[in-house]
């Protein structure tokens, strides 16, 4: 394939941003030309913020599996579409062309099809890194259905929140799932979150891990065994259902700062173009290259960066099961010379975390086919990003460092690998049509350079959030309602002389922890959950490997028993009703938290004690009882 809208020079750049500025329909519509339509649009562009409603190519009809598969298969059939690495080295790695991909996702569509999956039905994917995955995931998008996949890491309770919220009547999942050392049993998990749900009509379940799992009579299929049945049909084609270019294409489900994770719905079209542009210009992509995005397929990085923008632009994508650590801290690197891999997109902590290990694990492994890294999931620092400058790209190829969010389908910041300018700990310049805009406490756009202020982008790009599933309004207030006509990222940011952004961090009450997103009210509330809880809250602090670590202050009822076996307690309560990756790394128990006089938590004083910065707390006398204060410092957890 080639790439008419890769952007090459810096010059190219900043007419690209001009033209999609001033121009967006022209320039979207130019773009949009390179896809596989079954009928075009009537409308490039209609949107208002007032009421939110955005639409892209209204009018236009597709299926993004025509453009992910069926396009590339008369010249590129035989490339390799999937690579699949195992967990465990000496499994052999899979290779999956796009041929093979294409037959196996019409073959899954079939198995969808013959167990009462329609176009529009919610599918819930709860799987580990395998192929199997993937194929479910485009086997969800051929027939129109909904796809929700729900991280492995992710509780039984946290499961049926969202296959209640969705009203999901179907699941696939595996028997187990493999990462690192662990063993994740899958189907039993499911099987809890299923206790008291009522909509879940069908769950197929692939093998993975051979971890015995009961199997429900008349709810419960193997996947093997439903394959069987479409070859003894003959394995006929599963021809692509047409989808209006605004028919919603997946739920992915994430925190915010209220206690309840939102659907954030994207659509077909928009976030198909949204999601290949930002691959193939940002990366920097040439045909022929592989493509090792780290992130699980149940994060949206993995669904735009493993699925949707590599499939679409023809690419070769690389799909490891494990974790940067197993069987030792060089597997990463391991993988990168087995397959040769031209372009690696991992996250900081990961960095971080190998940094730890020593060079030991590096040295010595051939990393000469890698042209491009990149970095996502929160801010890079200075130190990580010169490690893997020097070390893994020997000071001779260019760093991404790409900011974006679940809402925004694709890449909204960044440099293009070795076309616009690096700066380590920047994100960089804003993508075309990403119309970024800082503005102070009050709102009022900060239009200086050197300056610092809250994060928000001013009309829509492609790629952007269509609704929170099942509850427009609350999409409304989350993103437009905190200043007028622009989305608000809940990011604040630093711009340069140069119009350079440096994110600083969240500046809403969301955690980011190991590059996961996670709510302190959905920690909290999980905390509250545990009987000798009275009352909680919860901050972030720095820490060196997660970037932020999970720091709770907890009233505790004395008469419960002792509190050190019940700090443990309230860390497996919090695993059981969310997911290890919410467990808090410090428990701190208290007399009472500050509070202003309407009973508001002074967050920002509980944050300052957790940093270790107790002498400057700032003013506390709105506090109904400053005394409080003294207490919490002298027990601060160290
Ligand atoms: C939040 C979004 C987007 C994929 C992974 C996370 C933070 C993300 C960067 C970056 C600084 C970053 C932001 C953002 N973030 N990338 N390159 N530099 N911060 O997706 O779970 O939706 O989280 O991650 O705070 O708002 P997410």
């Amino acid at each position: 394939m080639s790439y008419p809208y890769q952007i090459k020079t810096l010059d190219a750049y900043k007419k690209a941003y001009e033209e999609s500025v001033n121009n967006p329909e022209k320039f979207w519509a130019a773009v949009a030309e390179n896809f596989v339509w079954r009928k075009k649009w009537d409308k490039v562009l209609s949107w208002d913020f007032k009421d939110y409603n955005v639409k892209w190519f209204e009018g236009a009809k597709l299926n993004i599996t025509e453009n992910c598969l069926d396009r590339h298969l008369e010249k590129n059939g035989n490339t390799p579409a999937i690579i699949w690495e195992s967990n465990n080295p000496e499994e052999p790695h899979r290779v999956l062309t796009y041929k093979e991909l294409h037959f196996k996702v019409m073959q899954f569509a079939n198995v969808l099809k013959n167990n009462g999956v329609k176009k529009g039905d919610r599918v819930c994917i709860y799987m580990s890194m395998i192929p199997e995955l993937a194929i479910a995931v485009l086997a969800c998008a051929r027939i129109g259905a909904i796809h929700s996949v729900i991280f492995g890491g992710f509780s039984a309770k946290a499961i049926a929140d969202r296959l209640d919220d969705a009203k999901a009547e179907f699941i696939v999942t595996s028997d187990g799932g493999y990462r690192g050392a662990k063993n994740i049993p899958l189907k039993s998990v499911i099987d809890d979150a299923l206790v008291e749900n009522k909509t879940v009509k069908r769950v197929i379940v692939f093998t993975r891990t051979r971890t015995p799992v009961s199997m429900i009579k008349g709810r419960d299929v193997w996947w093997e065994d439903e394959i069987k049945k479409v070859e003894a049909q003959g394995n006929p084609d599963f021809p692509a259902v047409e989808m209006d270019a605004e028919d919603i294409l997946f739920i992915l489900y994430t925190s915010g700062s209220t206690g309840k994770p939102k659907g954030v719905v994207h659509t077909t079209a928009g976030y198909m173009i949204w999601a290949n542009y930002t691959f193939v210009n940002v990366f920097q992509y040439q045909q022929g290259q592989v493509h090792f995005c780290t992130a699980d397929i149940g994060w949206i990085t993995g669904h735009s960066y493993i699925v949707y923008g590599p499939l679409s632009a023809g690419a070769t994508s690389l799909m490891f099961e494990g974790i940067p650590t197993y069987p030792d801290a060089g597997r990463f690197w391991d993988v990168v010379d087995k397959h040769k891999v031209n372009i690696l997109y991992t996250a900081p902590t990961a960095i971080r975390s190998l940094m730890g290990f020593g060079l030991e694990y590096v040295n010595g492994k051939n990393l000469s086919s890698l042209q491009v890294l990149g970095s996502v999931g929160e801010p890079i620092n200075e130190e990580a990003w010169q490690w893997l400058y020097k070390n893994i790209g020997k000071e001779k190829i260019p760093i991404v460092d790409t900011w974006w969010q679940t809402e925004t389908g694709g890449i909204m910041i960044s440099n293009l690998a070795g076309v616009t300018p690096q700066k380590p700990s920047y994100a960089t310049l804003p993508l075309p049509g990403v119309q970024l805009v800082l503005v102070d406490e009050k709102g009022d756009e900060i239009k200086d350079s050197h300056v610092q202020g809250n994060l928000c982008i001013k009309a829509p790009w492609l790629g952007i959030i269509r609704t929170t599933y099942g509850d427009h309004e609350r999409c409304k207030q989350t993103y437009f309602s905190t200043y007028k006509n622009l989305y608000f990222t809940g990011d604040g940011s630093y711009r340069d002389k140069d119009g350079n952004y440096r994110i600083t961090g969240r500046v809403d009450d969301v955690l980011n922890v190991s590059g996961h997103r996670i709510g302190t009210a959905e920690v909290e509330n999980a905390i509250n959950m545990h009987a000798g809880v009275i009352e909680s809250a919860v901050v972030g602090y720095p820490h060196d490997i997660k970037g932020q670590g999970i720091y709770a202050y907890v009233i505790f009822d004395n008469t419960h028993g002792d509190p050190n076996l019940s700090k443990q307690d309230i860390i497996q309560t919090v695993s059981r009703i969310i997911g290890a990756i919410a467990k808090p790394d410090k428990i701190q128990f208290v007399p009472g938290l500050p509070k202003t006089r309407s009973g508001k938590i002074m967050r920002r004083i509980l944050r300052k004690i957790a940093e270790g910065d107790t002498n400057n707390l700032g003013d506390t006398s709105a506090l109904l009882d400053p005394s409080v204060v003294d207490v919490i410092k002298e027990g601060k957890i160290k």
